[in-house]
């Protein structure tokens, strides 16, 4: 098992690479427990939970809501969960960002630790402290800033995702190389077969690689005023994609990365043979490199974006392989790039 820490103004967590869902009653203090799952990972893996109550949610983006939280924060009054009671979601980053997103004001914040059972919420949702619900289809529009006590990634618990939520995952460790770490990149170059096959030496690596960048970057910049924004390569595009589109995240994330390559060697940032690699590794993991949309719908999506500011939004540019930084970049170089890289329905 390897550990990290993430120090911040909103708390300290310790992330667990590697523990195993049979040991999480290690790490919860004395006193009362609720668990909070989806049914899926119930019905995969209650025989492995703690004997806590089980509140159990159902599955997909659409119930990511304020209406879950209601319905949990009515569960958790029936239990009579107060100030002592800790706080487990069991899960993928569904599960993870409604779960602290409830035990962060339920009776105004209770201590709260998460099992990711996905490769994104390993890699990504679970590690970092972003929690929160969205809100009239706007994604995780209302949410907290609060660090879980721990995060647990059971690599075991990857063994019954579905191939789709592999590749959610795979996008955002090629993400997270294509940021901060030429030498992950050049791995998933070498090993993105046995990734693809779920080879639990490789997959523990990129794991723990991924983690190490995402939690160094939240560590720097906790509250995302400047650098974490880095962690959004490929999501101006990816998320507009996602929405009109309906492509899974992964997917969406994996045409958004292509576009944004592009863009950065277009500025005369990024060499044309470092977006192409980029290309190829995405293509090799089955992912996207082009998508299908009706660009109009995609440019409404962009106008919408939360990083917006006036005629501008904030950008992930890429310098190199490893290395990205980030800048304002005006809408109307967005509308032509739409127009090369979203094929017409
Ligand atoms: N908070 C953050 O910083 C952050 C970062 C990235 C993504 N996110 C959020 O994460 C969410 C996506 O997370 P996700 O991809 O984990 O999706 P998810 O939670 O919906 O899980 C995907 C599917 O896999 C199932 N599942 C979970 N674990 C399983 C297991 N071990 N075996 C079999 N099936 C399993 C789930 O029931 C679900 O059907 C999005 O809402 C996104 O906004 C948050």
């Amino acid at each position: 098992m390897k550990t990290f820490e993430i120090h911040g103004d909103t708390g300290s967590s310790v992330i667990r690479v590697g523990e195993t869902l049979e040991c999480l009653d290690k790490y919860i203090p004395p006193g009362n427990v609720v668990i909070i799952t989806d049914i899926n990972v119930k019905n995969f893996y209650e025989h492995k939970f703690p004997p806590h109550p089980v509140i159990t949610i159902e599955t997909g983006e659409k119930i990511k809501t304020l209406h879950s939280v209601e319905y949990i924060c009515e569960e958790l009054v029936a239990l009579g969960a107060d100030r002592s009671t800790f706080i487990i979601g069991i899960g993928g980053g569904i599960v993870c960002d409604i779960t602290g997103f409830v035990a962060s004001t339920y009776l105004r914040g209770l201590p709260f630790g998460f099992v990711s059972s996905t490769l994104l919420s390993q890699v990504d949702a679970s590690v970092g402290g972003k929690n929160g619900v969205n809100f009239k289809g706007y994604k995780n529009m209302i949410g907290v800033f609060s660090q879980p006590q721990f995060v647990i990634c059971d690599l075991n618990l990857l063994k019954t995702l579905q191939k789709k939520e592999v590749l959610c995952g795979l996008a955002e460790i090629v993400k997270h190389a294509a940021i901060g770490d030429a030498d992950l990149f050049r791995y998933l170059e070498e090993q993105y077969q046995k990734a693809l096959d779920l080879d639990m030496s490789v997959v523990g690596k990129l794991v723990y690689e991924s983690i190490v960048i995402k939690s160094g970057i939240v560590n720097r910049d906790e509250l995302e005023k400047g650098e974490r924004r880095k962690l959004n390569f490929g999501h101006t595009f990816g998320h507009a994609i996602e929405k009109t589109t309906g492509v899974p995240h992964g997917e969406a994330v994996s045409a958004g990365m292509v576009i944004a390559s592009a863009l950065s060697v277009k500025r005369g940032f990024l060499p044309a043979n470092d977006a192409e690699r980029i290309k190829n590794l995405l293509r090799n993991l089955g992912l996207p490199t082009r998508i299908k949309g009706d660009r109009k719908m995609v440019l409404d999506a962009l106008k919408k974006d939360k990083k917006r500011q006036g005629d501008r939004i904030y950008f992930v540019w890429l310098n190199e392989i490893g290395t990205a930084f980030v800048d304002r970049v005006p809408m109307g170089e967005l509308e032509a790039v739409v127009e090369e890289h979203i094929d017409p329905l």
